[in-house]
Parts: structure tokens; C-alpha cells; sequence
């Protein structure tokens, strides 16, 4: 790779243009890079979201598409670079930094490559868990239960369960999560990152072990959300009929760096991208 993944950009906040972005994007990286000892896993990556659109993020296994999210997420420290949420309306947020919980706050929700879901707990009770980030009642209001708690706690059932009949859910609203078919799990989980009410939602390959069936489903699902809660999605997916079909604009990583940008008819003709893609078979 080329300079010091140490060092910050002093440019990187300067213009969103440089990197051709443009400033419509919702969320934006500079740069963003992250080393695991030797390893460089991502290599001043420049992404963005477009303002309500269903952006892709692919590469082949292991090129740090996950890495990318666990960096704009908080999970990991970037090494160097910068994360920007562009909220309409208000100022930026930079993201690097922050604490997990504060970027959900923030507007940002994921879910998981590997489902995580709170399998003894109910659906409607994994849900509220979303919810929970957006109640103000501390542990005082927990523990005395007072009326604005209670209002509250009023609230994030109706809202959790509004969402669970939204998006087809509520009649498995008190059933265990465990319980559940494996394609309603992963519906579950993104109505657990749609109740924190994020600006973008991060999905990280919602059609892994899905069978046909259910990948048309989570299909009709992204797109309704997009529609119905207007946010802006990054998707990332290995599953490149889903990819293709919804998708505005793709990014492609191959170890950690971009090697193409642009629509899905330009992507899947570009030879850079077709070589990343067989130089793994
Ligand atoms: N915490 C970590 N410590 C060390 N190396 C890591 C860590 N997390 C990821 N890596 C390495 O970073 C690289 C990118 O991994 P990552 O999980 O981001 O790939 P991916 O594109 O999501 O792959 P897949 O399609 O298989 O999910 C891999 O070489 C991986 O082993
Ligand atoms: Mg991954």
C-alpha cells in the first residue's frame, strides 16, 4: 500500500467531491483504512451512500467487506481515515471515534453476517431491544418505574410491534426467537436494526443460507423498507442476482482495496471485477 496507514488526512474532511462522491451521499468514508498487524485489511477506502438509495459493497471472501462495517460501526478503531454521516438538514457527524451505541444513536443500525439475535428472548422482546436505544428513561426511571417510564416503555411496545406488523411478523410476536424458521430470523433481525430508526441501515449478506424462496422474500423486504422508512441501505451480499436486482451502485474490494465502482451493468462486465472473482475459484 502506498503512505502511512497512521497518519490522518488532513484533506479527508475537505470535500466530499475529490473522491467524486459528491456530497449526496448520507454516509461517506475518506480513506478509511485498517491494519491487523502485518495485514492490511482495508486500503484508504472512499465509499458513499447515496441519500436513499441501495448501495452494494462486494469482493471476494475475506477482501474486508465485514472489516468495513465493524470500522464505521465503532467496533474497530479505523487505523487512519475518516467515517462522515451527513444527516439532511443538519451538520456532519464524524463518525470515527465514537463509541458503538453513540453511532447507532447517531442513525446508523447493521445486522449480522452470522445472526445474532437473542435466541431465549421473545420476538417482540428482541425488537424492543432495538427500541431501547431510543428511550430517554435512565435506571432511576427503571427502577422507580414513574409515569414518564411507564409512557415510555408504552410507546416502544407499540412502536416494536407496529414494526412487527409491518414487515410480517406479529404473529410470531411472543414466540421465542430460537423457534423461528431461519429466513424469518434474519427478517427479525433487520426489524431489530429498523427499531432503533436508523438513517442507514448496514446489512451484512441478509441472504446467507437463505434457499430461493426465501432470498425473493428478503428481496421484496429491502426494497419496501427503502420505500416505506426512506433510508438508505449498504448492502453486502455475495448472492449477485439480489446484488444486481436492487442495487443503484456497486463498490468491489479485493484485499481491502477498491478495484471498481459504478452501476450493476457496468460492474458485472469489468474484467477487474470478473478476475477478482475467478482468480478466487
Ligand atoms: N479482528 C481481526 N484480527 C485480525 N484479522 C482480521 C480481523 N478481522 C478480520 N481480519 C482479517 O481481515 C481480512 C478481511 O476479513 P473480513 O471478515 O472483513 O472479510 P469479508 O470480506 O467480510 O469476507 P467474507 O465474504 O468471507 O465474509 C481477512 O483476512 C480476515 O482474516
Ligand atoms: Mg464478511
Amino acid at each position: 500500500m502506498t503512505g502511512s496507514p497512521d497518519t490522518p488526512d488532513v484533506r479527508a474532511g475537505a470535500s466530499a467531491d475529490a473522491s467524486g462522491e459528491g456530497t449526496d451521499s448520507i454516509l461517506e468514508t475518506r480513506e478509511l483504512s485498517m491494519v491487523f498487524g502485518g495485514l492490511v485489511a482495508l486500503n484508504r477506502v472512499d465509499l458513499g451512500v447515496g441519500r436513499g438509495t441501495i448501495t452494494a459493497l462486494i469482493g471476494p471472501n475475506g477482501s474486508g467487506k465485514t472489516t468495513f462495517f465493524n470500522c464505521i460501526t465503532g467496533i474497530y478503531k479505523p487505523t487512519r481515515g475518516l467515517v462522515t454521516l451527513r444527516p439532511e438538514g443538519s451538520p456532519a457527524v464524524p463518525l470515527k471515534g465514537l463509541a458503538p451505541d453513540r453511532i447507532t444513536h447517531e442513525g446508523l443500525a447493521r445486522t449480522f453476517q452470522n445472526i445474532r439475535l437473542f435466541n431465549n428472548l421473545t420476538v417482540l422482546e428482541n425488537v424492543l431491544i432495538g427500541r431501547h436505544t431510543r428511550m430517554r428513561a435512565g435506571l432511576w426511571g427503571a427502577l422507580t418505574r414513574n409515569k414518564r417510564t411507564r409512557r415510555e416503555e408504552r410507546e416502544a411496545i407499540d412502536h416494536s410491534f407496529g414494526l412487527l406488523v409491518s414487515y410480517g411478523l406479529d404473529h410470531m410476536a411472543n414466540e421465542l426467537a430460537k423457534n423461528l424458521p431461519y429466513g424469518d430470523q434474519r427478517r427479525l433481525e433487520i426489524v431489530r436494526a429498523l427499531a432503533t430508526e436508523p438513517r442507514v441501515l448496514l446489512l451484512d449478506e441478509p441472504a446467507a443460507g437463505l434457499n430461493i424462496g426465501e432470498t425473493a422474500l428478503l428481496r421484496e423486504l429491502i426494497l419496501s423498507i427503502r420505500e416505506t422508512e426512506k433510508l438508505s441501505i449498504l448492502l453486502i451480499e455475495h448472492d449477485m442476482s439480489l446484488v444486481m436486482s436492487v442495487s443503484q451502485k456497486i463498490y468491489v474490494i479485493d484485499y481491502g482495496t477498491l478495484i471498481a465502482q459504478g452501476r450493476p451493468e457496468d460492474i458485472r462486465k469489468d474484467p477487474k471485477v470478473i478476475k477478482a472473482y475467478l482468480g478466487e475459484e
